[in-house]
């Protein structure tokens, strides 16, 4: 299959109103592929093949609306209970991805890193993610995150394994040992998006989320836009994120 090239945009003139200053961590749980596929009477791995492509022109587009970091949830290990054959063809479709873009990203300053666990997946495959981590990672503009076999439950367990050969124990020494496990990083979530109509976290970013705003839309992945990306970082903008805290009118 031919896949066009990530190219990433400039800021559109209707961004230049938006805060410069930020770098977002935005995380997508990109939902609604084999629904966008069934009513059209395709089958389910056409409807992963067209949410491909519309994570392509969200990567495009994420630098230039201020996201610094964006984690895609393409694969959960809870998954595996889908047919092989549904979860192969997911598989392929990040292979294509790496051997199709990995040259773009390095051009592009972005940062691939794949989360989550490589030993179910084939060897190929894995050398592909190899490569490409190594090839890209120098990127600063983007860090792109693709969650794959991925459950946050999971890295967490691991993390806690692990984290009792740490002699100084806080918060911040924990997030250290998870993005260990991880390979990619473990900052916190500003904002996380779910496509596809289900308000739910689906064992992603458990750790990273405590903090962050969600938006859902009931829109399925492969018809999820650019200007829905820009709503939704709309709607992040005018929510309050107190932490805690009292809201600004109230605290004075
Ligand atoms: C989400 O689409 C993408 C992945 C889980 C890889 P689904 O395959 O879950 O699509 P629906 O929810 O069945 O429509
Ligand atoms: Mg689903």
């Amino acid at each position: 299959m031919q896949m066009s090239p990530i190219v990433l945009r400039q800021p559109t003139p209707i961004l230049q109103d938006l805060p410069t200053r930020r770098s977002l961590h935005v995380a997508i749980i990109s939902d609604g592929n084999g629904r966008w596929a069934t009513s059209r009477g395709l089958p389910r791995s056409a409807g992963h093949r067209a949410g491909a492509q519309t994570a392509r022109r969200i990567i495009s587009a994420a630098p230039g609306l201020g996201i610094r970091t964006l984690t895609l949830f393409a694969l959960s290990s809870a998954n595996w209970k889908r047919p092989p054959a549904e979860v192969t063809a997911i598989l392929r479709l990040l292979h294509e991805y790496l051997l199709t873009e990995t040259s773009n990203c390095v051009a592009e300053g972005v940062r691939l890193s794949i989360i989550g666990r490589r030993d179910r997946m084939p060897a190929t495959l894995r050398d592909a993610i190899a490569d490409s981590e190594a090839a890209t990672a120098n990127g600063t503009r983007l860090h792109l995150r693709m969650a794959v076999d991925y459950s946050a439950r999971e890295a967490i367990f691991h993390a806690a394994c692990r984290f009792y050969k740490v002699t100084k124990l806080s918060p911040d020494s924990f997030s250290d040992v998870l993005s260990e496990v991880l390979r990619g990083g473990s900052t916190d979530v500003d904002l996380l998006i779910r496509t596809g109509g289900e308000q739910r976290l689906s064992d992603f970013l458990l750790w990273e989320c405590a903090f962050a705003e969600f938006v859902f839309t009931s829109q399925r992945w492969p018809d999820f836009t650019v200007d829905d990306l820009q709503a939704a970082l709309r709607e992040f903008d005018n929510r309050e994120r107190t932490r805690g805290a009292l809201p600004d009118a109230i605290a004075g």
